[in-house]
């Protein structure tokens, strides 16, 4: 019996309608348009306003995308994953919450942290369920609502984040296509660097808690940025070599979105061109777990069947990896 392989069979994106721009940033707090253009890449981000509106709403954005595309209700779908570091609520689970909003009846779901590694995390482990032959429809779904853990008066923070979300659906396939390769890595002792202070059991939310600010995002941004120079662009070198793939062999690099020096460093280190490198950092900012999917449903159409991508992230943990595909469809 051939191997069995899990390919990526469609794709789904989701960004709220509302954008905060670089403009309106100038107007909060104290930087410039040029700084954060030349220091990031990032021109505007899209935020989720609507009151009651939480990351399973973005998720479901992004499934209900998906479904419409490749033609399937939501009753066929095995199994959710929600990579996310923003779920609704501690529990339940965010993938809970989106299979019952999407009619997901005979999904079962459970969600995963691994901050901005978060996507790749989740498309190594669903993997696997295909693999096994135990699933025929997985969804993993990239989504974070940044905005509700970011501080608009820290102007070392605020200007990066954005909300959205992007899905793939993962199918078994005997051909040589799908989810050919994966290395990911975590080191714990980054954490001081990237983290959210309180809300877990650790600090559990008090008032003291809420007036220290312990709720939103802190970073410590030049060694976090000198680790995801480093990381990215090793673990995606490493994927490269282990399936003697050189650049040209490459059709595009999909790196995490979270600086464009990042990505950058990355694409030098693998010898690809820029016209093979995804970024759409300029539109969307860092939205966290959604990045990766959310570039690859922006690059969709001109993906072909065949064609060698390298996914590759790096996040809070540390957490960091890369992932090989070769895509399975033409739109
Ligand atoms: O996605 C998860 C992983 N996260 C990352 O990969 C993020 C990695 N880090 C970064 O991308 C960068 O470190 C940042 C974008 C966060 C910051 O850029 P940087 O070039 O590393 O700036 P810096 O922290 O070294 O700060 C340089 C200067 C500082 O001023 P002084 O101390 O030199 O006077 C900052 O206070 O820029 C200042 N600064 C700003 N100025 C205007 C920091 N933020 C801003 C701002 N506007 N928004």
């Amino acid at each position: 019996m051939s191997k069995i392989t899990a390919a990526i069979t469609a794709v789904g994106g989701y960004v709220p309608e509302d954008i905060l721009t670089n403009k309106d940033l100038e107007t909060m707090v104290d930087t410039t348009d040029e700084w954060i253009k030349t220091r990031t890449g990032i021109e505007e981000r899209h935020i989720l306003r609507a009151p009651g509106s939480g990351t399973s709403d973005l998720g479901v954005g992004a499934v209900e995308d998906l479904l419409r595309k490749r033609g399937i209700s939501a009753e066929e779908i095995d199994l959710l994953i929600c990579c996310t570091v923003t779920p609704d609520m501690a529990f339940p689970a965010t993938a809970n919450i989106i299979c019952d909003k999407v009619g997901a009846k005979n999904a079962w779901g459970f969600d995963l942290g691994a901050a901005c590694s978060g996507f790749l995390y989740g498309l190594t482990t669903a993997t696997k369920f295909i693999e096994t032959g135990t699933h025929k429809k997985v969804l993993v779904v990239g989504a974070d609502k940044m905005s509700s853990i970011v501080d608009y008066t820290d102007r070392t923070t605020c200007v990066i984040f954005g909300d959205g979300a992007g899905a793939v659906l993962l199918e078994p396939t005997e051909e040589e296509v799908g989810i050919l390769d994966s290395k990911m890595y975590s080191d714990g002792s980054g954490r001081v660097y990237l983290h959210q202070k309180a809300g877990g059991s650790l600090r559990p939310a008090s008032h003291e808690t809420v007036d220290a600010k312990e709720h939103y995002i802190f970073q410590d941004g030049r060694p976090v940025f000198k680790a995801a120079v480093t990381n990215m662009a090793d673990v995606s070198a490493e994927i490269m070599e282990r399936n003697n793939l050189s650049s040209d062999d490459v059709a595009y690099l999909v790196p995490h979105q979270a600086n464009l020096r990042i990505i950058d460093a990355t694409a030098r280190r693998m010898g690809v061109s820029d016209e093979k490198v995804m970024i759409n950092i300029q539109k969307y900012g860092n939205t966290t777990s959604g990045t990766i999917p959310l570039c690859l449903n922006d690059w969709e159409k001109k993906l072909k069947k065949g064609d060698n991508i390298v996914l590759a992230a790096f996040g809070g943990g540390f957490t960091w990896g890369a992932v090989y595909v070769k895509w399975a469809y033409n739109s």
